[in-house]
């Protein structure tokens, strides 16, 4: 059976970029997220450069829609690339209730589905002797977030999931890798009412069709954790530079607005 990239929350940004990326190295893919239309229409422009997508639309806000989402795609299929990169998160204090319903919504994606999903991946992979994980975490998934304390914390779990498993497979054909990009030109910054924050004001936004292709490179060469940027180092290593209360100080800083 010939081999498969799925690639969550492809209907946009870094995931469309992944899938141009797939389409790009030759790879079939499945492509998912909630908005069809937005799938079909990349499905269909990459259908025209010869690639084979088929295109399962789900709310992966909602964990049976993971495994049905599984089971569709693995009818008939082998899939021995996952990039888990749909993700979301919300600016604003902790304390305002108006922000849970988003914030439950990125707990179940970035986390929950994110977990589910590397479940259901890794022993048929581990069958095949062969698989890519790729788990796009973020920088702040290094350090605590106030101003985005939700969305920080789900990545500071995909980080430290991502590299116990890798840990767990070391010596093994299937990796794991926690890709960790920094402020990038994406619709995530729209939905997630971060326009303002001195991320955004006093930092470069990278491109996203570049930080999909770090991503991709770092996957392919099975590393643990990936960090792409200069700047995105420096931030991810500040725990190790300074104290806790100054590394929190410094990124409600950067997260404020
Ligand atoms: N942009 C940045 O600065 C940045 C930095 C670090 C990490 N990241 C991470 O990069 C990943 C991709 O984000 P992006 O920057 O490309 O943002 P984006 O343009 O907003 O794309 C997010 C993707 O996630 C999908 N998604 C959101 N909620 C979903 C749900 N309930 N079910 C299924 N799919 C869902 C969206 O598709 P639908 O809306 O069609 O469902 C979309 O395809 C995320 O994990 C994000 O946390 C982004």
């Amino acid at each position: 059976m010939a081999e498969w990239t799925l690639i969550t929350g492809a209907s946009k940004g870094l995931g469309a970029e992944f899938a141009q990326l797939a389409a790009r190295h030759g790879r079939k893919m499945i492509l998912t997220a909630r908005s069809a239309d937005l799938l079909e229409a990349q499905a269909d422009t990459l259908r025209a450069n010869g690639a084979e997508v088929v295109v399962i639309p789900a709310d992966l806000s909602d964990l049976a829609e993971a495994d049905r989402l599984w089971a569709e795609a693995t009818k008939d299929r082998q899939v021995d690339f996952l990039i888990n990169n749909a993700g979301l998160g919300s600016h604003g204090p902790f304390a305002d209730p108006d922000s849970w319903d988003r914030e439950l919504s990125s707990i179940n994606v970035n986390m929950r589905t994110l977990t589910r999903l590397m479940k259901l991946a890794i022993p048929p992979m581990q069958t095949q002797q062969r698989g890519r994980i790729l788990n796009v975490a973020s920088t702040i998934g290094f350090l605590p977030g106030p101003n985005m304390a939700v969305y920080a914390a789900t990545k500071a779990y995909v980080l430290h999931l991502s590299e116990a498993v890798a840990h767990e497979l070391r010596g093994t054909p299937v990796t794991v890798t926690a890709f960790c990009p920094g402020a990038t030109q994406t619709n995530f910054f729209d939905d997630g009412d971060m326009h303002g924050t001195r991320l955004l004001t006093m930092t470069p936004i990278a491109d996203a069709a570049k930080v999909a292709a770090a991503g991709w490179q770092a996957a392919i060469g099975g590393r643990a954790v990936a960090v792409p940027g200069a700047m995105n180092a420096v931030f991810a290593n500040l725990p190790r530079l300074f104290p806790r209360a100054i590394t929190t100080r410094v990124s409600g800083l950067f997260l404020g607005k």
